[in-house]
């Protein structure tokens, strides 16, 4: 049963840092760093929606940008904490859609999917809102998110698998009419099986260009990754960057 950590809790924060290690690569996080740094400026704030452990919040930190963190996640922004120069960072307990941190910033930043964890097309429409509330005029709001996979649905089914191996089962299933998505894990370890569902809502670039425009922001850079290739046909992410506009 899900507690107010939400799909978050105790026993997915013990072992995030271990199962995500592949996005812990400095490889992978620093040119992140480093589009976020820039966007920051000097002397600017940095707001993370879903600060989760700090994977980037803690690297960016130690460029000298002032970060702060909304998370409604205890369990993870603990270990967060525990880390060091966890304790620079400043953290709102709530959810990202609606919680409010103190002061304006000149970036906020959503990476690593998490705006698929809002469900609803309204709560995705008041993070982009949320996300503005706390921007500076010209600042920005960054997501990292995939493009919907809905083109390796085999004909006729409902089902992707991302994860096969030995004790270990990972797959989405779509519902495409109602533009959702659940990833189910499957895991067995010495004769001892556990399994978790999450929701998540699928969103196309274009229907996040429309949020940012209810919000008073315009796409200012689309590119298909942290490294700023440009975003094609083909591109099955994007790193997307939106403006707040003036006045
Ligand atoms: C996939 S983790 C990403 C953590 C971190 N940003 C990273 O890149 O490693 C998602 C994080 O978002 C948080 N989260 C998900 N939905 C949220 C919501 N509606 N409000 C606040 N936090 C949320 C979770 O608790 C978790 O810490």
């Amino acid at each position: 049963m899900l507690d107010q950590d939400g799909y978050f809790g105790e026993s997915v924060a013990a072992s995030y840092d271990e199962s995500s290690a592949e996005m812990f690569d400095p490889r992978v996080v620093e040119p992140a760093v480093d589009v976020l740094a820039e966007l920051a400026g000097d002397g600017g704030r940095a707001l993370e929606f879903g600060v989760g452990t700090g994977r980037v919040a803690l690297p960016l930190a130690a460029r000298g940008v002032e970060v702060h963190g909304i998370d409604m996640s205890r369990a993870m922004v603990e270990r967060l904490r525990a880390k060091p120069g966890g304790d620079g960072i400043g953290v709102t307990i709530g959810d990202f859609a609606t919680a409010k941190a103190d002061g304006t910033f000149s970036v906020a930043y959503l990476v690593y999917n998490t705006i698929m964890n809002l469900t609803s097309q309204d709560a995705q429409v008041d993070c982009f809102r949320n996300a503005a509330g706390h921007l500076e005029p010209g600042g920005c709001f960054v997501v990292e998110v995939g493009v919907p996979d809905l083109r390796r649905l085999p004909p006729g089914q409902n089902a992707v698998p991302f994860r096969v191996g030995e004790g270990r089962l990972g797959f989405d299933l779509y519902d495409v009419a109602g533009q959702s998505v659940s990833s189910h894990h499957v895991s067995v370890q010495d004769g001892h099986g556990t399994y978790l569902a999450v929701p998540f809502r699928y969103v196309w670039p274009a229907e996040l260009d429309l949020m940012a425009r209810l919000a008073g922001m315009r796409l200012r850079e689309r590119w298909d990754g942290w490294t700023r290739e440009p975003f094609t046909s083909e591109s099955r992410q994007h790193v997307s960057v939106w403006e707040k506009v003036a006045g």
